[in-house]
This record gives structure tokens, sequence and C-alpha cells, in this order.
């Protein structure tokens, strides 16, 4: 069976992917940060282990896979690098803690946990890289130059990598969702939120589910053609 490592995977779309992996047969380990309640509870209701450290902290990154390593008992083959977060605010009052937390977090990571995972992954011959970017990292809004910026930086990172790896048996590529109904959405402002649901053709926010489906296929053996590419799943905003 194989092993794949979800970060930020016990709550919103990564708590999906676990999930959507975990019933498709691969052994999920469910990276999170600090909300150990959440991961508690996702933990009871799943049966999926959890494991707690800052995807931003290459040290932690290292120490993270180790342990996730011995207690599944193999290297990871698929890895999902979805933690992130959002500090938004106008440019012009942001302060520059929200811009390196952002770029920290939601960029940063991505380096770190491809850094770690990846050797194993050109020793075997085999690997499954997925990246969350954004609709707002390929289009840009409004109180999100940190989170855009970031999630244009996945991008980059994401086609140069799979070049790096295509020869290998490893697969790198990036899924840009839009408005998913999750808590991060939930705290954008009513007025707001209506305004970005009247831009959106299909006429609604996002599932989990529908991010996680897009997961299941690109882990799969059956995408071993399909790198360095962006898979848009945005209700038709951004095409
Ligand atoms: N489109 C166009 N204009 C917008 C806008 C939008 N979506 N949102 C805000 N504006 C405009 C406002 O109308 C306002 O214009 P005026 O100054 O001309 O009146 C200006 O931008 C400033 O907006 P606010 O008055 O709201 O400023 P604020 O300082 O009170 O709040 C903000 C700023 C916190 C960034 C707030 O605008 C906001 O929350 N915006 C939404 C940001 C957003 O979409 N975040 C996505 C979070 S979910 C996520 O990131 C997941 C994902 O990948 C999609």
């Amino acid at each position: 069976m194989k092993i794949a490592l979800v970060t930020g995977g016990t709550r919103g779309i990564g708590g999906g992917i676990s999930r959507a992996l975990s019933e498709s047969g691969y052994f999920v380990a469910a990276n999170y940060n600090k909300d150990i309640d959440t991961a508690k509870k996702f933990h009871e209701e799943t049966g999926i282990p959890i494991f707690s450290w800052d995807v931003s902290d290459y040290d932690s990154c290292i120490k993270g896979v180790e342990e996730i390593c011995n207690t599944l008992g193999g290297d990871v083959d698929v890895l999902v690098n979805n933690a992130g977060i959002t500090k938004d605010g106008m440019l012009h009052k942001m302060d520059p803690i929200d811009w390196h937390r952002v770029i920290a977090t939601n960029l940063t990571s991505v380096f770190n946990m491809c850094r770690v995972v990846i050797p194993a992954m050109r020793e075997k011959r085999f690997g499954r890289i997925i990246n969350l970017s954004s609709v707002n990292g390929l289009k840009g809004q409004v109180g999100q130059t940190n989170y855009s910026a970031a999630k244009a930086g996945i991008l980059g990172f994401t086609k140069s990598l799979a070049l790096e790896s295509a020869s290998k048996g490893i697969t790198v590529n990036a899924i840009a969702p839009g408005y998913i109904s999750t808590d991060m959405t939930d705290a954008i402002r009513d007025d707001i939120k209506e305004k970005i649901i009247d831009g959106i053709p299909v006429g609604r926010f996002g599932k989990v589910d529908e991010i996680a489906n897009a997961v299941l296929y690109l882990s799969g053996e059956e995408a071993s053609y399909v790198t360095g590419t962006t898979l848009s799943i945005n209700g038709g905003q951004y095409l």
C-alpha cells in the first residue's frame, strides 16, 4: 500500500483529501500545526494518524517526515502540499509580519516538504507531488498580495520540479481551487462573499470533495503522463 502525506491534512480541503486518499486504500499521514482539538477529533473519526509540526520550519519537516516513515514503515509515495493560511489586508496597510508568515507557510513550506521527501522518491523511481495553489494565484485578489504571490510562486516551483523529476517516475502538479466552502472562506465578510459568488459562473462555492477527487486522480498510477500542469477547479471563475 502506498503512503500519502497531506500537510494541513486534518481539516478543510486537506481533511477532505486525507479522507479520500484513506478511503481509496492509501496509508495516510495527516500533518497539522497547532489545532490539536480538531486534529484529535479528525483522528477519532477517521483513524488516520496525525502528526504535528510547522511546515514553514525546515528542521521540523525533516523530523516530521522521519516520524511518519518510522510509524508507517516506508517512504512517502504521495505528498500533498496543502497547508496554507491567509492574512488578508490591503498592501498599504499590511504588516510585514503578515507578508513573511504567508510566504513562509504557503510557499517556503512547499520547498521544505519537497526537499525532504524527494531523495527517496528519486531512489524508488516513483512519486506523486500535488501542490495546492489557488485561483487567486492565477488572477490576483484585492487584499491578497501576500497569498497570491505565494500561490503564484507555487506554480513556477511546480513546473521546475516537474522538469527535474520527469525522468525519475515522479510527477509534480498543482491544483488551483477557487472558493471552496471551508473555515477559511467562512471568514470572509458577508458582503464580499456575495460579490465573489456573483463572479462565479457555476453560482456557488465549491465543495471539499470536488478538490479531493482531483487529488485522487493525480495521485494514481494512471496519471503518470500528467506532470507540470495546473488543474483549475473554480466553477468557471477564471479560465
Ligand atoms: N473585488 C473588487 N474590489 C474589492 C473586492 C473584490 N473582491 N474586495 C474589496 N474590494 C474593494 C472594496 O470595494 C474597497 O474599494 P473602495 O476603497 O473603492 O471602497 C477596497 O477594495 C478596500 O476594501 P475594504 O473596504 O473591504 O477594505 P478593508 O481594509 O476593510 O478590508 C480586506 C480589506 C480584509 C482584504 C477585505 O476586502 C477582504 O476580506 N477581501 C476579500 C479577500 C479574499 O477574497 N480573500 C480570500 C480568502 S479565501 C482564500 O484565499 C482561499 C482561496 O484560495 C480562494
